[in-house]
């Protein structure tokens, strides 16, 4: 599917500032005394403006906890967490999150919710844009019951690009979709991304989504661990899904996982 007619069509969208995103020494516990669990340990990465980085490791090492370390919805233990230089101390404009479910205000139609995203209401021609880059030009009227899963997650996707974010963070925003819309997913933020700029950190599960969508793969060991490898893809996107150039890195990714191969 193509919505580069839509997108490229709309004055109302601007690119965006991308930001830079640096973890340095981070770690990050919770809990005290002989409940304390170091989840996060001693994480160095900084993602370029613009980049695309995507987290992967095992569930419960902490990945969800990194992306909320810079959404400054956590605080971190030791070390520090800045966004373009600045030391992240609470929710900021800066960030805006996409989570595994789309989070609509089922009262609200497709359009109040994208609105819900940007702090002076926006204008209604705004809105439009933005649903239109997502692909949801005709829905902007619709209930969230009165739409498909995938529909749902595109207007989360718009909710956190209105506000002109410097960094998206995407926390497994496709996982609960069904293969093909996964996929109809992938490409669309791959034309969003190109359209706005943006840096971009991506939590995945999916192993073939971080190749076909990353700059660069950092993978987070068993909890505490840290970084255990980390990936750069060099190829530009849109990426061929049946490149094989990529099979070595796959390998390499899933015996990580103990996946055989
Ligand atoms: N607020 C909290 N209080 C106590 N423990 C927490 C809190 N948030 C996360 N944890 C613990 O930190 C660990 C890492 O959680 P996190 O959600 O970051 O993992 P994850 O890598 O995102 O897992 P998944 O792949 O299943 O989503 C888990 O053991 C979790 O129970
Ligand atoms: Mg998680």
């Amino acid at each position: 599917m193509s919505l580069g007619t839509q997108i490229f069509s709309s004055d109302s969208i601007t690119q965006l500032a991308p930001a830079e995103v640096s973890l340095t020494d981070v770690s990050k516990a919770f809990g005290s005394g002989p409940d304390r669990v170091e989840v996060l340990h001693n994480i160095n990465v900084t993602a370029a403006p613009g980049e695309i980085l995507a987290i992967l490791g095992p569930s419960g090492c902490g990945k969800s906890t990194l992306l909320r370390l810079v959404a400054g919805l956590e605080t971190a233990t030791s070390g520090s967490v800045c966004v373009d230089g600045h030391l992240v101390t609470g929710i900021d404009a800066q960030c805006s999150v996409v989570f595994q479910e789309p989070r609509l205000l089922p009262w609200r139609t497709v359009a109040k919710n994208v609105q819900l995203g940007v702090r002076d209401s926006g204008t209604s021609g705004e809105i439009q844009a933005w649903l239109e880059l997502v692909g949801l030009g005709d829905f902007g009227g619709y209930l969230p019951k009165q739409i498909s899963g995938g529909m749902a997650q595109r207007a989360a996707l718009a909710r956190a690009l209105i506000g002109h974010p410097g960094v998206l963070l995407l926390d497994e925003p496709f996982a609960a979709l069904d293969a093909l819309t996964r996929m109809q997913m992938q490409d669309l933020l791959v034309e969003v991304k190109e359209r706005i700029g943006t840096t971009v950190l991506l939590v995945t599960h999916d192993v073939d989504e971080a190749l076909y969508l990353a700059d660069r793969i950092i993978v987070l060991g068993e909890r505490g661990q840290g970084i255990v490898e980390t990936i750069s893809i060099e190829s530009p996107r849109p990426r061929d899904r049946s490149d094989t150039s990529t099979i070595p890195l796959r390998r390499e990714l899933l015996r990580l996982f103990g996946v055989h191969v």
